[in-house]
């Protein structure tokens, strides 16, 4: 090879090594785990049931009462979210007492339980 092909080469593989990287932590970006959903008996299912198509961040970014909870897991079945009926309760619990309008205010503090590490 020669001293200028050899030169070339250096000098374009770096930016596409940098180039790639940083396309592809953009890429992942949109699934990186987002904020840790607080412990509760229904934790693991709402993980489960909620985090397919978008991560934690749309869910504990929120402050809705019962009521818009509710609607908004009509607004996700619609879009393809599987709620169990049996569940749907123990859903709207766990979103209201995490994410309500006015956290803590009706809530006794003991029943908050505090995430570990946000
Ligand atoms: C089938 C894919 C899918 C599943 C499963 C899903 N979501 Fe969503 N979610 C979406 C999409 C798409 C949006 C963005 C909707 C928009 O911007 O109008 C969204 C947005 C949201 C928002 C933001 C508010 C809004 O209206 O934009 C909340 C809150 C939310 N989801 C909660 C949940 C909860 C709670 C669950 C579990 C019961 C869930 N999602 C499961 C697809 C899903």
């Amino acid at each position: 090879m020669s001293v200028w092909g050899y030169c070339l080469f250096q000098r374009i593989v770096p930016p596409i090594f940098l180039f790639t990287s940083i396309i592809l932590a953009s890429a992942q970006a949109p699934s990186a785990p987002g904020k840790p959903l607080p412990p509760g008996p229904v934790q693991p299912k709402v993980k489960a049931a909620c985090t397919s198509c978008h991560n934690t961040s749309r869910i504990t970014e929120q402050h809705l009462t019962r009521q818009q909870w509710s609607d908004q897991l009509e607004k996700m079945e619609g879009l393809g979210a599987v709620i169990p009926d049996s569940d749907r309760n123990n859903f709207l619990n766990y979103l209201t007492k995490n994410f309500g309008p006015q956290k803590g205010a009706a809530d006794p503090p003991a029943k908050k339980s505090g995430s570990a590490s946000n």
